[in-house]
């Protein structure tokens, strides 16, 4: 129970990976082939970007494949020290055993400034013959072009509700555990293909009861109910003001969610839920959920934000009905 299950499941070879079917496929036939261009992954968090890199390490190298495989995490030095530091000492040294080439893992490399990936695309041609990156990122307009160019581009999904919830029943059954189907699909809603969320949730209601419904999901997870966030856009738009505004209370005070959470799942309530509402309204009121997002983000109080939203959706509702 003590160990950490995003680790303890981490697929061990590129057969096991969820979903990510094309990605897989080409990885495959490198692994096979023995050669590698430089890889670039890019995609949201938790979709297998760090686990398609270990297991192709796993399957090019064998046993010793953490002889020839570094990883690094651009994100803890962004600058150009960490390039002409720890990446370069890397690339340099010879590869191990029979394999011609080593391969370096950079996490998050959009978080390297330009003059750092301007130092790293030189690394990479200088050592090109003895060494092939994997850079890992969620957004590959953040890389500069010329290094975009030199790699073989790889896109990770969020991956689908059902392969979550697949992938989530395989360790419930290794962990012996009783969870009901709503629970499932509650940790799928809230982890948005994300499988790394989805097993944290898993883990998380499992440290508090052994069979999990979606009771304990919600009190292991703080987030709110998609009931409950409808519920209080239903309100407003019926143009009670107060009523969502007790809604909107409970949601930050009791469940201590923050702003930015609720307007996440707002978004997708408006957007997805069964909110009867006209496509115009829709439109709306999406538009002023960008405005909101923004001040928030500029430091504006969560409460005086939403509640501001709130009330816009209530008042244009009741000017427009009177
Ligand atoms: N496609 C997948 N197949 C199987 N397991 C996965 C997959 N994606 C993620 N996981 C699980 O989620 C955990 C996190 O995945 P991983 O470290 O590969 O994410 P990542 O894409 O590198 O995310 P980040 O951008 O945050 O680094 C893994 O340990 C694994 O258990
Ligand atoms: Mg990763």
């Amino acid at each position: 129970m003590n160990d950490i299950w995003v680790e303890k499941y981490r697929p061990k070879n590129l057969d096991e990976v969820v979903g990510q079917a094309e990605a897989v496929k080409r990885l495959k036939a490198y692994a096979q082939g023995g050669s590698l261009p430089h890889l670039m992954f890019a995609g949201p968090a938790g979709t297998g970007k760090t686990t398609c890199a270990i297991a192709l390490a796993r399957q090019l190298f064998g046993e010793n494949w953490r002889n020839n495989f570094h990883e690094l995490n651009a994100s803890d030095e962004r600058g150009i020290d960490i390039v002409r530091g720890k990446i370069k000492d890397f690339a340099r040294t010879a590869p191990f055993g029979k394999v011609p080439f080593k391969v370096i893992f950079l996490d998050e490399a959009d978080a390297l400034t330009s003059d750092a990936q301007a130092a790293l695309r030189r690394t990479m041609e200088r050592y090109t013959a003895t060494c092939r990156f994997v850079l890992s990122c969620n957004y590959s307009s953040k890389i500069i072009e010329p290094i975009q160019s030199r790699c073989a581009v790889f896109r990770f999904r969020p991956l689908e509700d059902a392969e979550v919830i697949s992938y989530l029943k395989k360790i419930a059954e290794a962990e012996k555990l009783k969870v009901s189907e709503s629970a499932y699909d509650i940790i799928a809603y809230h982890a948005m293909g994300d499988l790394r969320r989805a097993t944290n949730s898993l883990q998380a209601a499992a440290a508090m009861a052994k069979s999990i419904d979606d009771d304990v999901v919600h009190k292991t997870s703080a987030l709110a109910r998609p009931e409950e966030i409808a519920a209080m856009v239903k309100e407003a738009v019926a143009g009670n003001f107060s009523g969502a505004r007790g809604k909107l209370d409970k949601l930050l005070i009791d469940l201590g969610l923050s702003g930015e959470d609720i307007l996440k799942q707002l978004h997708r309530e408006v957007l997805e839920g069964d909110i009867n509402i006209s496509e115009e309204d829709r439109i709306r009121i999406i538009e002023r959920l960008g405005e909101v997002e923004y001040r928030l983000i500029q430091g504006g109080s969560d409460r005086i934000q939403l509640e501001s939203l709130l009330a816009w959706i209530a008042s244009a509702r009741v000017k427009r009905t009177a």
